[in-house]
């Protein structure tokens, strides 16, 4: 059988209320956690910071730019991350999961992804395991840091491991035509995001929040979803509040939601 791999994005304003610093989103975790558990799919699951990385992220004034940061800010922001990293990793062990939660950095050399590395995430699945990594302050050298998103991690990812299906889990229902009118858009192709040809398609989906996004908002999320594309690969975005919108995208029923489809 084909191994089948699921890479998904818990977006932090899924996982945590990101306009209340330190807030989990545990009726969410729990319910994601839940259907995941019902799917048996071999599945890597990335997430975000939201109100855990971002906060601390923006009273540090650290940011995706690769400089010298105050080694507290360092410890701080990573160490939010490993803490929402263990809820996470608690919940899915509760709804008899095996998750295996992996810091960005070991599968990094010098920022750079290291192929080999990430090839182990995909063999860790293949013996029921579940990789759980994130966004994380990552170090890259000569005393250099940044701040990695999720969003940049789920493209890493997806171009080393060949999934099956790339998903991000949102706090909307997807990608908005415009703000006014707020139209999920069901289908977007690459040809058409590439060419300027989809106008209508104004990625303004910043979500309602105080708490300035360190890593780019929805605007980072379409970026990284056009590379995704580029290499011929499907990306869903949809509701992750919303759990049963992953088990229909994740088993191929009809789900709400916008797919951005790959190069042809
Ligand atoms: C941010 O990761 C990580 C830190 C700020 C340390 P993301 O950029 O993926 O987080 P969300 O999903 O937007 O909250």
């Amino acid at each position: 059988m084909k191994h089948r791999l699921v890479i998904i994005k818990l977006g932090g304003s899924v996982i945590t209320f990101k306009e209340k610093p330190l807030s989990a989103n545990y009726k969410a975790i729990n319910n994601i956690s839940s259907i995941l558990s019902k799917l048996e799919i071999p599945l890597i699951i990335v997430h975000g910071g939201g109100s855990y990385g971002h906060y601390w992220s923006v009273k540090f004034d650290m940011h995706t730019k690769l400089q010298k940061y105050p080694p507290h800010g360092i410890s701080v922001v990573h160490s939010s991350m490993l803490k929402l990293n263990n809820i996470i990793i608690d919940t899915l062990v509760k709804y008899g999961l095996n998750p295996y939660g992996i810091s960005p950095s070991s599968f990094l050399i010098d920022g750079q992804p290291s192929s080999n590395k990430i090839l182990e995430l995909k063999k860790m699945t293949k013996y029921n395991i579940i990789p759980v990594t994130y966004g994380d302050a990552v170090y890259v050298k000569n005393n250099k840091y940044s701040i990695l998103s999720g969003d940049v991690l789920m493209t890493i990812l997806s171009k080393i491991l060949n999934p099956s299906k790339i998903i991000f889990a949102l706090n909307v229902d997807g990608l908005y035509n415009n703000m006014k009118e707020k139209k999920i858009i069901k289908e977007i192709k690459f040809e058409n995001v590439k060419t300027h040809k989809n106008k209508e398609i104004k990625f303004n989906l910043m979500n309602n929040t105080n708490i300035d996004d360190v890593t780019g908002g929805i605007k980072r999320k379409v970026e990284e979803a056009t590379k995704i594309a580029e290499t011929g690969k499907d990306v869903i975005f949809i509701n992750g509040l919303d759990s049963t919108q992953i088990q229909n995208a994740i088993q191929d029923k009809n789900f709400k939601g916008t797919i951005f489809k790959g190069k042809v």
